[in-house]
């Protein structure tokens, strides 16, 4: 089994907080908890999420499918504090976010793969990006740079250490960009539409990488196929609020019909 970034990360490095209690908790502590989430982009009367509740525990394997305009995008980035919702509570490995302060020392222990690589990358070479992250937290260069081979070397990336980022192909970024969330040592991982763009190799790549992965997730996906094959569960969004897996029933269809093998979700 592929090691975790939790469990590669030398305990020597000194984050630049030290208030939070970022301890994994125990096995069925919630690791996000939403309740009564409520946010609506400035100057829109729509509530894209809608008194909605998550709870996200440790180990938990979760996949998101729902349609475009759902909100799945808008709810990863309020978990993030990137938006603020008006009402509810947000809590991260126990702990209420409240302030921008709170968000700001909880945000290395939640590790978003952006809808976009080139949200994620900015720096010149692979390797100053995958770093980027653990430089931030205090680590030294060599600690960051140790770190940051190690990952590269889980996911296979090596080769391209000392690649220009921005000439990379759309799925080697993917994969960078994931490299340089792992290698912020993060309790959950959140994905957002993260086989976007990519080939079946890469796609294929993905699914190994992440079933080889000892750390929680929760993942957004049009791809039934690719849902089915990394996540133990899958929930859905409609009205700004989640359903989770008991509320609907998500399988595919075996059998040929004029849509073609695509999954349903019955509510
Ligand atoms: N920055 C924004 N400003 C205003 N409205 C937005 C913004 N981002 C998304 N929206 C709207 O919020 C709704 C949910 O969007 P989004 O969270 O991106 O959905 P999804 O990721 O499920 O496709 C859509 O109606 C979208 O048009
Ligand atoms: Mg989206």
């Amino acid at each position: 089994m592929m090691t975790t970034p939790t469990k590669t990360q030398p305990n020597t490095a000194q984050p630049n907080t030290t208030i939070i209690d970022s301890t994994p908790p125990a096995d069925t502590a919630s690791i996000i908890k939403l309740t009564n989430i409520s946010f609506a982009y400035p100057g829109s009367e729509n509530k894209v999420l809608n008194c909605l509740n998550l709870d996200i525990k440790q180990g938990d394997r979760i996949g998101m499918m729902a349609p475009n305009g759902s909100g799945k995008t808008t709810l990863l980035h309020t978990i993030m504090g990137l938006c603020k919702p008006e009402t509810g509570c947000i809590e991260v490995l126990g702990n209420p976010m409240e302030t921008e302060k709170d968000f700001t020392r909880i945000r290395s222990r939640v590790g978003l793969l952006f809808q976009d690589s080139d949200d994620q990358l900015f720096c010149p070479t692979v390797l100053d990006d995958v770093a980027f992250g653990p430089l931030n937290l205090g680590y030294s260069r060599q600690q960051a740079i140790d770190v940051s081979r190690k990952i590269l070397k889980n996911l296979g990336l090596e080769e391209f250490e000392q690649s220009v980022t921005h000439r990379l192909s759309g799925g080697q970024k993917r994969l960078v960009a994931l490299a340089a969330v792992l290698a912020m040592s993060p309790a959950i991982l959140l994905l957002d539409e993260p086989t976007a763009g990519l080939d079946a190799a890469v796609k294929k790549k993905l699914i190994h990488i992440l079933n080889h992965l000892d750390i929680t997730y929760f993942v957004i996906s049009h791809e039934f196929d690719f849902l089915n094959a990394v996540t133990d569960k899958v929930y859905s969004m409609d009205k700004g609020k989640i359903l989770t897996d008991d509320e609907i029933h998500v399988h595919r269809h075996e059998h040929i019909h004029k849509h073609g093998k695509h999954p349903h979700i019955h509510k």
